[in-house]
């Protein structure tokens, strides 16, 4: 069994990529571990928690940072509804976190059984970068981080520069990056590109007919008009599932060994991921930068998990 700790805001994507690792037979899903993004924090435990009940799952599920370590909380309910599932009328109230702080538990977990973790990130990293603060020994102690995160080629999703989970936290993004973590970084560039369901991917999610995938597909309600009010065309991206599928099955991501820098501080580029992609810093690569995904390999193993 390969251990998985999932650190997540939970919201549209982030909950289908949490019921891919749920499923995942040779997966062991050791906690999750909540952060503020898409929505505010107690809205991301209600959605996680949602999830692993319908996966009938008992992973615990820690709060963690309410807001990132410096600047103002950014949320983003007009990608993902008011409550972060596509406001299709869920009961998403009334369930209990875990005891335990997620930065404890990212912390006690990793360094706990060093080597044995692999680390899931699909939000901003307030918790993995207050972590690194808490115990810089945690970044050896990881045994792979696969981080949903930044860009490798531009543009960016929130700003013209940025991805919005680094954007988010751009301070806590750095000390990551820097940490000399074991990094793979499957940008929304890559997203964008390869895990992009149209019509007619959805009907092939539908045709599976089980409560994941009807589900999966339901409570992309708001991502769906985002997406064609901002493009005009029909469909969703899955940045979140493709960083799982990547996590769970690394030989279908074509990746580059790169420098990455990322942007802090104010200014039009705070939040931008930096790819060295010619080496011209000649700085060491500090990232995994996943260039490629063939876009039915994706499909083929989300199918698989909501089967
Ligand atoms: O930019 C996409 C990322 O931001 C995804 O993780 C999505 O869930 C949001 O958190
Ligand atoms: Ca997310």
């Amino acid at each position: 069994m390969r251990r998985f700790l999932i650190d997540t805001d939970t919201a549209s994507d982030d909950a289908v990529a949490l019921i891919m690792a749920l499923r995942s037979p040779d997966v062991a899903v050791e906690a999750l571990t909540i952060v503020a993004g898409n929505v505010p924090l107690d809205r991301c435990i209600q959605n996680a928690l949602y999830t692993t009940e319908l996966c009938g799952s008992p992973v615990p599920v820690h709060a963690g940072l309410a807001r990132p370590i410096f600047g103002e909380p950014v949320t983003a309910e007009i990608v993902h509804g008011q409550d972060g599932l596509g406001d299709i009328g869920l009961d998403l109230t009334g369930r209990s976190a875990a005891e335990g702080h997620a930065v404890d538990v990212l912390v006690e977990t990793i360094c706990g059984s060093p080597g044995e973790i692999t680390l899931v990130t699909l939000g901003p990293l307030s918790n993995v970068g207050t972590a690194l603060l808490r115990e810089p020994e945690l970044a050896g102690a990881v045994k792979h981080c696969y981080i949903m995160g930044g860009t490798g080629r531009l543009p960016g999703n929130i700003t013209p520069a940025a991805e919005f989970n680094v954007y988010v936290d751009p301070e806590a993004a750095r000390i990551v990056f820097e940490s000399g973590m074991p990094i793979t970084m499957v940008g929304w560039d890559v997203s964008w590109t390869c895990a992009f369901v149209d019509p007619a991917g959805e009907a092939r999610l539908r045709a599976i007919d089980t409560p994941y995938s009807d589900f999966v597909c339901d409570i992309q309600a708001t991502l769906t008009e985002f997406v064609e009010g901002m493009l005009g065309i029909r469909g969703f991206d899955l940045p979140d599932p493709l960083a799982m599928a990547v996590a769970l099955d690394p030989s279908i991501a074509e990746t580059e060994d790169r420098y990455v820098e990322v942007v802090a501080g104010d200014g039009p580029a705070r939040g931008q991921t930096i790819v060295d992609h010619l080496g011209v810093t000649g700085k060491a690569p500090n990232a995994s930068v996943v260039t490629h995904v063939p876009p039915e390999a994706f499909m083929a193993l989300l199918c698989e998990t909501l089967s």
